[in-house]
């Protein structure tokens, strides 16, 4: 396919976005009903909608109002070549520009890529950061994998990533960490991922679980396991522990079997969690406000009214986990949100209706450190 021609996919599949459909939906419907496109046009595609999306705002700005063509005149006109070059009209390049469109006098500056009502809780929970922090949002995110200590050393790991034509550079904030510098989407195809000597996990929730003090014999529990990303970071991190994971959806956990025998690592599936736990990990849902980079219709789809659905349920599922903390033991509360409501709030409401705890640790990450956005406050028992 040409640029141009990719131009007018892009423009296809962001209108049928931005009239409801998920972008992932969208681009899967395009792909099927384009089969004389390669992997390099799907690739190139997913990059030219996402990139939109991210900066869904200010491209509307440039391209002079919110619909797929304007998104896409709004890149042209951002990143080039030139409007000329690409809407030509022939071919399967889009209609050459009307006299409004070519027209179009952008606002100085543009908007930030945030949608109105969440600004001031954007500001707030990251106060002088906030403008810095809603620019990383506009940007791809890296791709971090987490190294299988039980499988491999990092140099090992990376020495292998590159018979498969990946490189990686190691993260100078967490040596189990590699950031992936070329060949992103081979990596799940690659021989390390297949034989567990990686995960793909992003840096943020890496550090998070690397500040969790483990020992051998600990009984931990990831309640809110899903894929058991968490899970499986800690049992590589130290072995000898007895870990369990739990969904209230366990179809989430399907794949948590083999992930687990590929790390050579030993998962206890629990669809009811009995008795107590020395680590309680409730890595709740959330807004995923932190990894808006990956998914950014989601920033433009998340309402006022779902946030405060999932801060009464992330209370909930603090009330339940909080029975299944041991005398003297910790529960990890973990989200990849940025907001305030989802963390210190959310923390701060759950001591005050559970005084037997107390926080011992709270952090809080963005993009800005590299990984995506993410919050851990350990909360200790007794
Ligand atoms: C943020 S995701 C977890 C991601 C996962 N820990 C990982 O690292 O891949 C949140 C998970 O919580 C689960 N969940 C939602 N409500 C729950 C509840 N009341 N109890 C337990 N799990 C719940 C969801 O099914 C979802 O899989």
């Amino acid at each position: 396919m040409t640029p141009a021609a990719r131009i007018s996919a892009a423009i296809t599949v962001l209108d049928q976005i931005l009239a409801g459909s998920p972008a992932e939906q969208a681009l899967l419907r395009w792909s099927r009903a384009s089969r004389f496109a390669g992997s390099g046009d799907r690739a190139a595609l997913r990059d030219l909608v996402f990139g939109a999306l991210r900066q869904r705002d200010s491209l509307a700005a440039l391209g002079g109002g919110l619909t797929g063509r304007e998104l896409m005149i709004g890149h042209v006109r951002q990143s080039g070549p030139s409007l000329d070059a690409i809407f030509t009209g022939e071919g399967h390049a889009p209609a050459p520009l009307t006299g409004a469109e070519a027209a179009v006098v952008p606002p100085d500056p543009l908007p930030d890529d945030l949608p109105d009502w969440l600004r001031p809780a954007w500001r707030q929970a990251l106060g002088d950061q906030a403008d810095a922090v809603a620019l990383a949002m506009t940007q791809r995110a890296p791709v971090w994998l987490r190294v299988n200590g039980s499988r491999a050393t990092p140099e090992q790991a990376a020495a292998v990533l590159a018979a498969d034509g990946i490189t990686v550079e190691a993260a100078p904030q967490l040596a189990s960490a590699l950031r992936v510098v070329t060949g992103d989407r081979l990596v799940a195809r690659s021989s390390a991922y297949l034989d567990g000597l990686v995960e793909l996990q992003d840096l943020s929730p890496q550090m998070a679980c690397a500040r969790l003090p483990l020992a051998p014999g600990l009984r931990v529990l990831d309640y809110c396991a899903g894929g058991g990303g968490k899970a499986l970071a800690l049992a590589a991190r130290q072995p000898g522990m007895q870990v369990s994971a739990h969904d209230v959806a366990p179809a989430r956990m399907a794949d948590l079997p083999a992930r687990a025998a590929r790390a050579g690592a030993k998962v206890q599936i629990q669809t009811q969690p009995r008795g107590t736990f020395d680590l309680v990990v409730a890595d709740v849902p959330c807004s995923g406000s932190g990894t808006w980079r990956r998914t950014p219709d989601a920033k433009w789809r998340l309402t006022a009214a779902q946030l405060s659905d999932l801060v009464a349920l992330q209370a909930r599922i603090l009330d339940q986990v909080a029975a299944l903390v041991a005398p003297g033991g910790l529960l990890a509360y973990m989200t990849c949100s940025l907001l305030e409501a989802e963390n210190g709030d959310q923390v701060d409401a759950f001591l005050s209706r559970h005084p037997g705890f107390r926080r011992i640790d709270q952090q809080a990450w963005t993009p800005l450190t590299g990984g995506d956005g993410f919050f851990l406050a350990q909360l200790r028992q007794g």
